[in-house]
């Protein structure tokens, strides 16, 4: 539509472009986070809206009535999903979902030069995403903490998964960026999902629902970004190659998330995947986040 302000993340863009791209990219990500504290992971701006939100805590008006229910199903599914409320299996699925980033971050984190060995542009912007993904994490944790889920645990996949996941970052960038790619678009798919399943979950628990969506919001506005980033790291046969491989992926890893398709309409986001191009997203959103200049109509 002529209207549209923005286009599709699968738009082409030349070599000169991506390389302005990383650029302001990287201006953008630096006023954004703020300063980088390598040793712990973290960010400055990151860091104070963490400490903004657990300094003014917001819990359920009506507790869990069963936690233990949450307890025994969110590192694997226990009992029947269709057993569990729906409050119980959306929060299995956020911290299900939350711990893939996690153990990917945490695999990438050690295996990626630290910023002091960071000489290209390309490399520093990696630091800085994956201080954000660390970032992230902690939101995650202080969205289940909100619901009252003060015992929960990260726990490591097994050892061959998380073997995978460190080599992962290793990997030439031609077999790297795609699903590094894909795996951002199928976040902020995702976060705006959950975002209206707050809503409906949540219809009972006005505060704790706003403060959610709060918490999620500081999460997806950095995911938008990095949809746009990861996808300037990609070349034209790559882009297409990742927009077929948005449905095998997607379907691959909501299905390992059983609660995932009691909860969401696992083919909307895969269309939504495929016909991704910022304009459906809040403008609040966009106006904190990034959008490669070749997206922009
Ligand atoms: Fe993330
Ligand atoms: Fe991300």
């Amino acid at each position: 539509m002529s209207s549209a302000k923005y286009l599709s993340i699968f738009s082409p863009a030349t070599r000169q472009q991506r390389r302005e791209n990383f650029e302001t990219y990287w201006e953008f990500s630096q006023r954004h986070g703020g300063q980088l504290f390598e040793d712990d992971k973290d960010l400055e701006k990151k860091r104070a809206r963490l400490k903004h939100f657990q300094e003014d805590p917001v819990r359920l008006r009506q507790p869990l009535s069963d936690p233990e229910a949450f307890y025994r199903n969110y590192i694997v599914m226990q009992d029947d999903p269709s057993s569990l409320n729906r409050m119980t299996l959306m929060l299995t699925c956020i911290y299900k979902f939350a711990r893939h980033e996690w153990v990917g971050i945490k695999g990438a984190w050690d295996s990626i030069p630290d910023m002091t060995r960071s000489y290209k542009v390309e490399d520093k912007i990696s630091r800085v995403h994956l201080a954000e993904e660390f970032c992230h994490i902690r939101l995650f944790d202080e969205m289940l903490k909100t619901c009252g889920l003060e015992r929960v645990e990260w726990v490591p996949l097994g050892p061959i998964k998380e073997k995978i996941y460190e080599q992962f970052p290793k990997l030439p960038g031609f077999l790297m960026d795609t699903p590094a790619f894909i795996t951002e678009l199928m976040g902020v798919t995702f976060y705006s999902h959950l975002y209206r399943l707050f809503d409906e979950i949540l219809a009972e628990e006005p505060e704790v629902c706003q403060r959610l969506k709060e918490l999620l919001e500081e999460i997806t506005v950095d995911e938008v970004a990095h949809v746009g980033q990861r996808r300037n790291f990609i070349g034209p046969i790559g882009m297409e190659i990742s927009k077929v491989l948005v449905r095998p992926f997607y379907t691959l890893f909501f299905n390992d998330i059983p609660e995932i398709k009691q909860l969401l309409d696992i083919d909307q986001m895969i269309k939504e995947g495929i016909a991704f191009d910022f304009n459906e997203l809040p403008s609040h959103i966009i106006e904190r986040s990034w959008v490669p200049s070749y997206c922009k109509s």
